[in-house]
């Protein structure tokens, strides 16, 4: 049995197995043709697109330490342009750093095991073929991300155990028997919610294999998001009324686990334990940073502001699909009210529209890598 584990992960992975009783039905579909034309266009998109992580990406390439550190954003707040960040010593930027980021990436890891148990049971659960054969491309394509994920965190030297918000929606949709409410809780919110975050995560940071795996993976979650717009949509509009209510409230109870601070164990209070842990005094640090709130402002302010993956994103897709009516608006705004207060929630209550192609805004800028 010890043979069998890998010997480089850090001893402080977490290890063994847990469960979660996963029902679902198996449909068969004794329909070869293709009924859904824009599902099978996907489908043969995720064949030209397959890379091989081994192959593709440099892993002889150590961390560049400097540039992890220099680049290093907390949810998108520009943290390193503060002069509580300047001032830190070098080695304490990147002690800092490294361990929220592993935090972070540690998260990305486990929920990409998820998808890839998810879009396995979709590949049983959901009833057209051309549904079936896209499912069995994330599939692989899910299993490449929880490797280079793995791969790089290894270099990080550590590994956190998942988000307890994170480990309840992925049972949710695991246990769901209704296909549309995995599809809605893992294509939709929890997808959805790690494109952007990759994609942003991509776009901030200088460290060159990081950037990359980041821009590949993402290349690929917008497939995925892609599938559960395209095959929702077709869908939806033939539900009743308490059907799309039932995926609605699936929809917001899943996002609610992941961003909802009331829920306790959110990522932000998470990742300032990690920093106290590292040996910074929180109350001086947060003084500092109030102080270059001005300039944090600014700084946002030209990259375009954040509204976050929720907002940004998330609603932006439940609205496409005809999920996001004004009874679930009112839930998502209470949210947020509760959050960050009624001031600042109104200031970005605004819904942009979802991209139209989400492979092109994925690849803004990076068209050649
Ligand atoms: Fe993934
Ligand atoms: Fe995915």
């Amino acid at each position: 049995m010890s043979d069998a584990l890998p010997r480089e992960l850090p001893s402080a992975h977490p290890q063994g197995t847990s469960g979660v009783k996963a029902a679902l039905t198996a449909l068969y579909n004794w329909n070869y043709e293709s009924e859904i034309d824009q599902l099978r266009t996907l489908y043969a998109n995720a064949l030209e697109r397959q890379w091989i992580a081994l192959r593709d990406l440099d892993w002889s390439l150590a961390i560049d330490r400097d540039a992890f550190s220099r680049t290093f954003s907390l949810a998108g707040i520009p943290i390193q342009e503060t002069q509580f960040w300047q001032d830190l010593a070098p080695d304490m930027r990147w002690e800092v750093s490294r361990r929220s980021a592993a935090f972070m990436l540690s998260n990305f890891l486990h929920g990409e095991q998820g998808a890839l148990m998810v879009a396995a049971q979709l590949v049983n659960a959901v009833p057209h073929m051309d549904g079936k054969f896209y499912a069995a491309t994330q599939t692989l394509d899910e299993a490449r991300h929880v490797e280079v994920f793995a791969a790089y965190i290894r270099k990080l030297d550590e590994v956190y155990p998942i988000a307890p918000g994170l480990k309840q929606l992925l049972d949710n949709v695991l246990a769901a028997e209704d296909w549309k409410k995995k599809a809605v809780g893992m294509q939709v919110v929890a997808e959805g919610l790690a494109l952007y975050s990759f994609r942003d995560m991509r776009n901030q940071t200088k460290e060159p294999l990081l950037k990359k795996l980041l821009t590949y993976v993402s290349r690929d979650e917008a497939r995925h998001t892609g599938y559960g717009v395209k095959y929702l949509s077709a869908v939806v509009p033939t539900l009743d009324a308490s059907e799309r209510a039932g995926l609605e409230d699936f929809a917001f109870e899943s996002a609610r686990l992941l961003i909802d601070s009331r829920v306790g164990n959110s990522i932000r209070q998470t990742v300032f334990k990690l920093w106290e842990a590292a040996g910074i005094d929180m109350a001086q640090a947060f003084g500092s940073i109030m102080k270059d709130r001005e300039r944090i402002a600014q700084s946002m302010q030209r990259t375009g502001g954040r509204v976050g993956p929720i907002r940004g994103f998330v609603i932006p897709t439940l609205h496409a699909i005809g999920l996001f009516s004004e009874r679930i608006r009112g839930h998502f705004d209470e949210m947020f009210e509760a959050n960050v207060g009624r001031e600042t929630a109104r200031r970005t209550g605004e819904i942009p529209d979802l991209p139209e192609d989400l492979e092109a805004w994925v690849n803004e800028g990076y068209e050649n890598v």
